[in-house]
């Protein structure tokens, strides 16, 4: 008999667990069951045509559903829009269909990069490398006195920032965007998990709506600072460091990055305040396109340094 009520106990106990992850994660991105079919959507047994036994090579994978043709996905990361494609019901709905995502996009964005309050799709200026070839990972690696711009030649997919399994955190909990606690590519320590959202929102407040003023919760915007300066290590700084110098050669006086709400009401100072994810379609005009990234536009929120006048209205 008390044997019994044990076994009770534990099948209760795994049916919670199993709900609590399927609710986290997101698609077919974990929540895995112990005979789920999702393994399918991505692996072949026999017949792969792809390494690790995948049904694509690299981020096809991720397109085949987040792409532009996809139906397997509502987020569309190609053109930065949300979408009603996806043949799944969601309760509660996770974004409205025709509206701007929040990481921008790869290939077009929906931002409102001029402030005028009209939003249409526009061709990005800038975006992180999606498809596997390699750029340079600006400003990782400690504080130098020689020149070192960063870590060349290291190859960014989206499989370096997300975890396609989910359930990366510490316990196999949940993360936000199924973003890795360590994003691969570089060499790290230590690990930086950010909460996940409790109610999952792709899509931005408005489409008519000024983009810069899009705001995170609290624990994702530190969160996604800590995150982003793994791989960005010397663009991670702290009030006063804009007159401190930091004795590198290169990032010798820099922008606070990461100020608390103190600082700054009401949501304090992070990466995402200036920078999207993935894309941007912000215009840059002469000066401010030859400031460090000639010919882009840094992934900024605004048009030439439109993030500046937002905050400072000189
Ligand atoms: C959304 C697509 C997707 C789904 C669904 C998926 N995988 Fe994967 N899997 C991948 C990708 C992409 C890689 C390669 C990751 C890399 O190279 O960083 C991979 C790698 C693996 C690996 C080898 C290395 C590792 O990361 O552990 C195993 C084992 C694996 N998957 C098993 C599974 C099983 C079992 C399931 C179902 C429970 C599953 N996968 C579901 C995309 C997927
Ligand atoms: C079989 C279709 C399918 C494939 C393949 C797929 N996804 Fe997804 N993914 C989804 C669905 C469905 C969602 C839920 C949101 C939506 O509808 O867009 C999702 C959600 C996500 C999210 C948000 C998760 C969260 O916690 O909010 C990320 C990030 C993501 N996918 C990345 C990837 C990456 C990277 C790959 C390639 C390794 C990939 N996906 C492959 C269907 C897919
Ligand atoms: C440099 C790291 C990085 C790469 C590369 C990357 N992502 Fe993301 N992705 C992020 C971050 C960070 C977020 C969260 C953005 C936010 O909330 O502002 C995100 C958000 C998302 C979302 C949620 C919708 C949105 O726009 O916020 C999806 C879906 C997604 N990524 C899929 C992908 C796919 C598919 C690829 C490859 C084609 C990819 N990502 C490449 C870092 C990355
Ligand atoms: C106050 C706005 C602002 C914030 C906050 C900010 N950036 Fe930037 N970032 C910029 C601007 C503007 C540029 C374009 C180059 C310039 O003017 O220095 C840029 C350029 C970059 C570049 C391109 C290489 C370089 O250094 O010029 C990287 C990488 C970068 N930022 C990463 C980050 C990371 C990571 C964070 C958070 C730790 C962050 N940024 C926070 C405004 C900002
Ligand atoms: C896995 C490591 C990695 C992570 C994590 C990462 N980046 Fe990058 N980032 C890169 C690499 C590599 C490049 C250069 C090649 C490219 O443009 O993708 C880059 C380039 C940039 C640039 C310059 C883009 C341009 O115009 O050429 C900015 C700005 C930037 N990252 C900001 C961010 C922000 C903000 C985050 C967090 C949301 C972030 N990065 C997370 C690896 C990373
Ligand atoms: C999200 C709001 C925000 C944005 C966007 C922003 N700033 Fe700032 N800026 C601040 C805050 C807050 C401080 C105070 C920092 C501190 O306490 O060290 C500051 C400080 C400064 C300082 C003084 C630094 C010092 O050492 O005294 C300068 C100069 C400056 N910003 C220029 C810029 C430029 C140029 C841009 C555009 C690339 C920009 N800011 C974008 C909020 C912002």
């Amino acid at each position: 008999m008390k044997k019994m009520l044990f076994t009770l106990v534990l099948v209760f106990t795994l049916t919670l667990l199993v709900t609590g992850t399927a609710l986290a994660d997101n698609g077919p991105h974990g929540g895995f069951t112990l005979t789920t079919d999702a393994c399918a959507s991505c692996h072949r047994t026999h017949t792969a045509t792809g390494p690790k036994l995948l049904t694509g090579a690299g981020y096809l994978i991720c397109t085949a559903c987040h792409g532009q043709t996809g139906t397997g996905a509502d987020t569309n990361v190609i053109d930065g829009v949300y979408t009603a494609r996806d043949l799944t019901t969601e309760s509660p709905v996770e974004g409205v269909p025709g509206r701007g995502l929040l990481a921008g996009g790869f290939g077009a964005a929906l931002m409102d990069t001029n402030l005028d309050t009209t939003v249409g799709s526009v061709t990005t200026t800038s975006s992180h490398i999606y498809t596997g070839t390699t750029g340079t990972v600006w400003s990782y690696g400690p504080i130098s006195a020689t020149v070192n711009n960063g870590q060349a030649s290291t190859a960014l997919s989206c499989m370096n920032c997300h975890d396609p399994h989910g359930k990366t955190g510490t316990g196999k909990t949940a993360t936000y965007r199924i973003l890795r606690g360590q994003p691969t590519g570089v060499t790290l320590t230590a690990s930086v998990e950010i909460p996940d959202q409790v109610a999952k929102t792709y899509s931005i407040a408005s489409n008519t709506g000024n983009y810069f003023t899009q705001t995170y919760a609290a624990a994702q915007s530190t969160g996604l600072t800590n995150w982003c300066s793994q791989c960005h290590t010397r663009n991670l700084t702290v009030t006063g460091s804009g007159s401190t110098n930091s004795g590198d050669a290169v990032f010798m006086y820099r922008h606070t990055t990461n100020a608390a709400a103190s600082v700054l009401a009401p949501n304090g100072l992070a990466c995402t305040s200036c920078h999207v994810a993935h894309g941007s379609s912000a215009a840059m005009t002469a000066l401010a396109n030859s400031a460090s990234l000639a010919g882009d536009s840094a992934l900024l929120r605004v048009d030439n340094r439109g993030v500046c006048q937002s905050c400072h209205n000189k």
